[in-house]
């Protein structure tokens, strides 16, 4: 699939844009501040629905409409999507509505100018996108890594979408109920139900979770091995579902935790709910005491082991770099294999990142992929044939114009 038309209005620093992209690699350039990552960042939303870094989705609207258009502000995103079953119109809305001091703000999703559910707007468009601060996925919290996983799963798997919300859902009313027996006495009669709800729709989190990240982590421990790494090294991604709440990774509780995952990624899921089922009743007088959930797969954590060392720990940045670039390029693929699509790239300042081998190897790997979108600052980083063959975009103020010409 490839998108071959994006219009934004109010999006971060475009008040408007139209633009026509073609199949194949196009390189995005321009100096600092132009706009190249905002244009990623609005193709990946319109895929994701999720911003890499927004915290708050009314940060995305243009800042200088708050005080020009009155007390409404409408932001637009719309793609033309090329696919194999034939082309798809996609449009977001964002909204902010000031009345008075109250000011609002909702999204609205359009597939082919109707409206439906945002979840119904994901698996239109699939995308990968890598970021230079995508080491932060190695080294940073588990929240990144378990919203990674999420986003992946949500953009190919909409049963996986839809358990997710509906788990975070009942995780919140479980709470509730976990909170008032411990406060007021009261809700031991609601507790059994919500225990089973959870379990339920836990239970194939867990393995819907561990089968994908085997399959992942296969993927890229080949890339890594073979292609990036010469093989000497090897990576390995290790899912660490929070069955226990023993939160050590070392030692035997560790060796548990391998076995679980091993177990949950052949496991059916009325399986894993009931072993899920088990935890949660085993942790109940615990969780009362702590007024929430101390299982289940909002605490899941997964890591990266190079030569079976933890990556975070003792990899240097470029091999951080490395294993998170095997990741992506082993999306990609799985991707592919789940659905039949090649996924758009989006590489943000890539080839600045990487030694001269590795460059080479990215920029062959984009030239095979069906589309492929890339930032830089500098042109002169890559090759002629390159940029002979790739559209080339100049970025400057949030304005796009047609790019430098290579001389055959
Ligand atoms: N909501 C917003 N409204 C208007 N402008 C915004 C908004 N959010 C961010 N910007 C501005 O958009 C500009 C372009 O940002 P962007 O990250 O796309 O730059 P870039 O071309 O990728 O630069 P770099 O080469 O430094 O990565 C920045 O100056 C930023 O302050
Ligand atoms: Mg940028």
């Amino acid at each position: 699939m490839y998108l071959d038309h994006l219009s934004l209005t109010n999006f971060r620093s475009y008040r408007r844009l139209e633009l026509a992209l073609s199949p194949g690699p196009t390189l995005l350039y321009g100096a600092n501040a132009q706009g190249k990552t905002n244009l990623l960042e609005a193709i990946y939303y319109l895929a994701t629905t999720r911003s890499h870094h927004a915290e708050q989705d009314s940060q995305l609207l243009n800042w200088d409409l708050g005080n020009e258009e009155g007390p409404l502000a409408v932001g637009r995103l719309v793609g033309h999507v090329m696919r194999d079953d034939g082309d798809r119109l996609l449009e977001m809305r964002l909204i902010q509505e000031q009345q008075g001091t109250q000011s609002s703000f909702r999204r609205e999703a359009l597939v082919n100018r109707r409206k439906v559910r945002l979840m119904d707007l994901l698996g239109n468009l699939r995308v990968v996108l890598f970021l230079p601060q995508d080491v932060q996925m190695v080294t940073g919290p588990p929240s990144e890594r378990r919203r990674y996983m999420d986003i992946t799963l949500c953009q190919t798997d909409p049963d996986y979408c839809r358990t997710l919300s509906r788990y975070n859902k009942l995780l919140e009313q479980r709470n509730t109920v976990l909170r008032r027996i411990a406060e007021e006495g009261r809700g031991h009669d609601l507790l059994p139900i919500y225990t089973e709800k959870l379990a339920e729709t836990g239970g194939y989190l867990f393995a819907r979770r561990a089968s994908f990240l085997a399959a992942l982590a296969r993927e890229a421990r080949n890339i890594h091995y073979e292609a990036l790494t010469e093989g000497l090294e090897t990576l390995r991604l290790r899912y660490l579902p929070r069955l226990e709440n023993d939160e050590s990774v070392n030692g035997a509780a560790g060796e548990a935790q391998d076995e679980w995952a091993r177990w949950l990624e052949t496991a059916d899921p009325a399986a894993a709910a009931s072993r899920f089922r088990e935890s949660l009743e085993a942790a109940r007088s615990r969780d009362i005491g702590r007024g929430r959930t101390t299982v289940g797969p909002q605490r899941d954590d997964w890591t990266f082991l190079i030569n079976g060392r933890n990556l975070g720990s003792f990899g240097s940045r470029g091999q951080q770099r490395t294993a998170v670039l095997a990741l992506k390029m082993a999306e990609s693929n799985w991707m592919r294999a789940e659905t039949g699509d090649t996924p758009v790239l989006l590489l943000d300042e890539v080839v600045a990142e990487l030694d001269e081998r590795r460059r080479t190897l990215i920029l062959d790997y984009v030239r095979q992929s069906t589309q492929a979108i890339l930032t830089s600052t500098d042109p002169g980083m890559f090759t002629d044939s390159f940029l002979q063959e790739a559209q080339t975009l100049h970025v400057t103020g949030g304005q796009i114009e047609a790019g430098v010409t290579v001389p055959d």
